[in-house]
């Protein structure tokens, strides 16, 4: 099985804000590489059980073989974290000590050409992270072959937040009476056509907001979000605590609007914390992470 190659993002962070200590039940959300879960299975030995999901298979079956130390203490789920409560209490977990959220995607599947995740891959245009990740199985290509332009525009603008949606619209629409496009770089390539020279001027590659827009989507992430916090707050124990580290603006602004349920969560960090800046030298897709700690008030 491969190493990780995904670099944890606010490990010491997320680690005090949930308080982690001996004994008790934890929850990683979010798998990914596996470094979070391991921080967890680590201070909450000797007897703490950690419970961690994911929806992408890889994620799981690598953790299974580089976390095997830590024996049963480990329980690797593959879900969507959206039932997380439920499928915690199929499991005969009824309430548990903290739970962590690390939203998006890892570096592991941005790599995995399979996805189809990454403009600057040949592969093809799906962005499914695993077969949970939605229950209609709609790929990238799907949205970008048969959504109605007006759709497709406000799906880019809103969830990319891109300023040139309707030149990219235009594009992606006379290329797909010809043929269906179904490889990532093609419409990377039709994307870069869309935008004027000297997009953002240099920045980022002119496909980044819209790629990043059809993966929200595809995994339905900001729905899976809502859900996952009202699952959090009814499998808690009350005290226990949610951190969620967000990397989109529409992200943080749902955990932020969550937490200010004053009957549910007493929030603990009053601004999202943000990375160090030595941690966004050694990694710089650390640099738009926002951290958010809230306590289950009741
Ligand atoms: C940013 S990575 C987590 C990295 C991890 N904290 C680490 O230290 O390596 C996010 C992971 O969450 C998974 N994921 C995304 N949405 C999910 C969902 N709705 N349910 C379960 N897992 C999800 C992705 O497949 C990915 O592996």
């Amino acid at each position: 099985m491969n190493q990780t190659v995904h670099i944890p993002v606010m490990l010491e962070e997320t680690m005090l804000g949930l308080e982690v200590r001996a004994g008790g039940i934890w929850v990683d959300g979010t798998l990914g590489g596996g470094s979070h879960t391991r921080a967890l299975l680590e201070r909450s030995a000797p007897d703490g059980i950690v419970y961690s999901f994911d929806v992408d298979p890889n994620a799981l079956a690598r953790a299974k073989e580089t976390l095997k130390e830590f024996g049963d203490r480990f329980q690797a789920v593959e879900a969507n974290f959206r039932n997380l409560d439920d499928r915690l209490a199929e499991r005969g977990v009824m309430s548990v000590d903290g739970i962590l959220l690390d939203l998006g995607v890892s570096s592991d599947e941005i790599v995995d050409s399979s996805k189809g995740l990454s403009f600057m891959t040949e592969g093809p245009l799906d962005m499914r992270l695993g077969p949970k990740a939605n229950e209609d199985g709609l790929t990238a290509a799907d949205i970008v072959n048969t959504w109605k332009p007006n759709e497709i525009e406000q799906l880019i603008r809103e969830f990319g937040e891109e300023k040139f949606a309707r030149h990219i619209v235009d594009v992606i629409v006379t290329a797909r009476k010809s043929s269906r496009i179904t490889r990532t770089t093609e419409l990377a390539s039709l994307i870069r056509q869309a935008v004027p020279k000297g997009y953002e001027r240099g920045r980022i590659h002119p496909a980044t907001r819209t790629f990043q827009a059809l993966r929200i989507a595809v995994n339905d992430e900001f729905e899976s979000l809502k859900e996952a916090i009202d699952g959090s707050h009814r499998i808690l124990t009350p005290g226990g605590k949610l951190a969620v580290i967000a990397f989109h603006s529409l992200e943080d602004r749902i955990v932020k609007v969550a937490f200010k349920d004053k009957e549910r969560w007493e929030p603990i960090t009053k601004r999202p914390q943000e990375p160090t800046e030595a941690e966004v030298q050694k990694n710089s897709r650390s640099r738009s992470a926002k951290l958010r700690v809230a306590r289950k008030v009741q």
